[in-house]
């Protein structure tokens, strides 16, 4: 396996360190900068009158490439090595975060991507991130609707050796253990005082790894805050059901390799989602996520997309603003949107001709303002 720059705090996973029993079974690699930092909003808190909101800096996760996807990738891509695969395959809609991570972490671990994409309302970010998925060496296929998606996966798995599958968004259980993680890690930063512990945490809710993993790792590190998951992807794909039934696969994932686990489960009840901020689908801006984002922006020089923290801020705001007997409470916002900024790339390396032709009518009109 290559070897990369470990972590700053550690070798290995505070996981590990938790429950020494995985380490011999379950792979893992450094790819990320971590802890990640946490800060107050001092002056976002002061223009909408709550002096407790923090934000959790999972966007600043990676120099290469960040965002929540790191987390879990540090657990999928060395367990595709360990198979001793080459490539891995995996699906999302035509602007994935989850597609340009997995391409770029893992070609810095010598793994290829091949990426089978579904249709999205087309944005700057859409264009951008296709563009990027040809720059950083992906393999791209459109195939339309879910159906085709799944068509197009059964064809590849029949005619091509060594694929590694890896669901939408990495939300396996293997890719959720990153966010069983995040929750030591947050455990770790509350009691060296660098926050409070939060009464509730702020996320998205799109293929729910991030929300499931963070859920096991709370109960798991004895933290009492109360996940919240605003839903930016489909009902089918994000509700309660679906959560528990990945936060329970967590937990026997983690209990077939080490018996000191818990034996605990998740029901739909003990699930907590926000369905209000969707809007009209998956990909569509919310005015609610527009004005989030600018405030957020305008205050804390903090950057969202619309697809799914500018939504998930929207329902922390939205949440304060009709509990004003929270008072004070310690409010956790969990940033899952990479900072890192490939406009540079995007510049030098726009020509579209060079995707696959069922590509180019996305880029009929240009959207991206810097090209
Ligand atoms: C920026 C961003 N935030 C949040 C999410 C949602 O996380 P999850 O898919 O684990 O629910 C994604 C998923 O692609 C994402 O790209």
């Amino acid at each position: 396996m290559p070897v990369l720059k470990s972590r700053g705090d550690s070798i290995e996973p505070l996981l590990f360190q938790k429950y020494p029993a995985l380490k011999g079974h379950i792979a893992w690699q450094s790819l990320g900068n971590f802890p990640t930092p946490v800060r107050k909003l001092e002056k976002l808190g002061k223009e909408i009158g709550h002096q407790n909101i923090w934000i959790k800096q999972d966007d600043k996760s990676s120099d290469a490439y960040g965002g929540n996807k790191v987390r879990k990738l540090e657990f999928i891509l060395p367990e595709a090595l360990r198979l001793k695969r080459k490539t891995i395959i995996t699906f999302g809609g035509i602007g994935t975060n989850h597609g340009l991570a997995t391409t770029i972490h893992g070609r810095r671990l010598g793994l290829d991507t091949l990426l089978v994409l579904v249709d999205q309302p087309v944005t700057a970010h859409v264009q951008e991130n296709l563009l990027l998925f040809h720059h950083f060496g992906a393999e791209i296929c459109r195939a339309h609707n879910t159906f085709g998606a799944g068509l197009r996966t059964i064809g590849y798995f029949l005619t091509r050796p060594g694929l590694h599958f890896v669901p939408t968004g990495g939300s396996s259980p293997l890719g959720a253990l990153g966010f069983v993680n995040a929750a030591f890690e947050l455990k770790n930063q509350i009691e060296s005082g660098q926050l409070p512990e939060p009464k509730y945490i702020f996320l998205a809710l799109g293929s729910k790894g991030t929300l499931a993993g963070l859920m096991v790792g709370c109960r798991l590190a004895g933290l009492k805050s109360t996940v919240i998951g605003v839903r930016v992807a489909y009902h089918w794909l994000a509700n309660e059901k679906n959560t528990a039934k990945l936060a329970n696969s967590v937990i026997s994932l983690m209990r077939r390799h080490d018996k000191a686990v818990p034996d605990i489960s998740f029901s739909e009840k003990d699930i907590h989602v926000v369905h209000d901020f969707f809007g009209e689908g998956y990909g569509f801006a919310t005015s609610q996520g527009k004005e989030a984002l600018g405030l957020i922006a305008r205050t804390e020089n903090v950057e969202l997309d619309l697809t799914y923290t500018a939504k998930a801020f929207a329902a922390l705001l939205d949440f304060v603003k009709k509990h004003r007997e929270l008072g004070n409470t310690p409010i956790l916002f969990w940033h899952t949107y990479s900072s890192v900024d490939l406009t540079t790339i995007v510049k030098q390396d726009h020509d579209y001709t060079k995707l696959p032709g069922s590509f180019h009518d996305v880029f009929q009109t240009n959207m991206i303002p810097y090209i």
